[in-house]
């Protein structure tokens, strides 16, 4: 029996405490971990163009001790001469002990793993989720509040195609106290089935249009990149890509205790002179998403967190088998 990452609504808080805290103990001291994953190999399948989560996850790997293969290209697997997902994903399970995926097919990961012999975590799929990158943002959240609840959230920019925002939103309704302001042009919307989720739970949120109505009330900005791939109207895209631009002079209506987050990459929508103010937080939530990864490999080949607890960690962090979507 092994268990995938498909959905951040297959983590108990219970597991994510559990990564937090892992990702916490690695970040006071990476060092320690250098040879928890020794003779352990993570292959990393890319079907579409990664930065961040595709090197992390290697990073990750690396600074555990084991080792990486994969391709970040589908041109360059046997999928350009034909070759399903799950022949794939048979193959690749012969050749690791975990594989993550990201392709732009949605619950494609999903369909993976129900042949998959080895772990698979979902590193994107589509316009729908994005789970590692929520346990990115929990970690770096974590970080710098000390808790996940009685925070003011804003979600801003293309809320409609961005899957992080999807999950962020999903796993941060969990705790108590949260507020969320929607901040998004009409036609990039929170999606229904979302607002749905809010309604049904209760969670207190807003939606506007105006990031300078919302930012004074911030404790967190996440800002998202407008996502040019998702669109079949590119003209729509060029009215919609510059809606929101985050700037020094945007950013002296926040809070000073505010942070600024971003997925990454950024288009335009953060202006390069609020690199250097110190609510910017996203070059260092790129460095808590190594962390996160290597607390997530951890978890999920029952390795040693060598600061913490010191029995195998074997509870899943997800029940894949009964989660996979009808899908064509
Ligand atoms: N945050 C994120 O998913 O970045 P990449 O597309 O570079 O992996």
């Amino acid at each position: 029996m092994f268990h995938h990452v498909l959905n951040i609504s297959d983590f108990t808080k219970s597991d994510l405490d559990y990564i937090l805290s892992v990702a916490g103990n690695i970040a006071k001291n990476p060092a320690r971990y250098r040879e928890v994953a020794k003779g352990k190999i993570l292959a990393t399948l890319f079907f579409e163009p990664s930065t961040r989560t595709r090197l992390s996850f290697e990073s990750a790997m690396l600074r555990l001790g084991g080792g990486v293969i994969g391709f970040s290209d589908m041109s360059a697997s046997a999928t350009a001469k034909g070759e399903t997902m799950e022949d794939t994903s048979r193959t690749v399970s012969c050749y690791c002990d975990v594989m993550s995926v990201r392709h732009p097919v949605p619950f494609s990961p999903h369909k993976m793993s129900a042949v998959a012999t080895v772990p698979v975590i979902n590193a994107g799929d589509g316009a729908n989720e994005h789970p590692t990158q929520t346990i990115t943002d929990l970690v770096t959240i974590s970080q710098r509040f000390k808790r996940l609840h009685n925070l003011t959230i804003g979600l801003c920019g293309d809320l409609k195609y961005g899957r992080t925002v999807h999950s962020l939103i999903k796993m941060l309704s969990r705790y108590k106290g949260n507020r969320f302001i929607l901040i998004s042009p009409d036609a990039l919307k929170m999606p229904r089935e979302i607002i749905d989720m809010l309604d049904g739970e209760n969670i207190n949120y807003e939606t506007t249009e105006s990031l300078d109505d919302a930012i004074p009330a911030l404790d967190i900005l996440y800002m998202t990149r407008v996502q040019r791939e998702r669109f079949d109207d590119k003209s729509e895209y060029e009215r919609l890509k510059d809606f929101y631009i985050l700037d020094r002079e945007k950013l002296s209506l926040a809070k000073r205790d505010m942070i600024v987050l971003h997925p990454l990459p950024r288009v335009d929508e953060i202006s390069t002179d609020v690199d250097t103010d110190e609510r910017a937080w996203y070059f260092k939530q790129a460095q808590y998403g190594v962390y996160a990864r290597m607390a997530l490999i951890i978890s999920l080949l029952g390795l040693k967190d060598l600061m913490g607890d010191d029995t195998l960690y074997i509870k899943p962090v997800s029940d894949y088998g009964k989660k996979i979507p009808n899908v064509s």
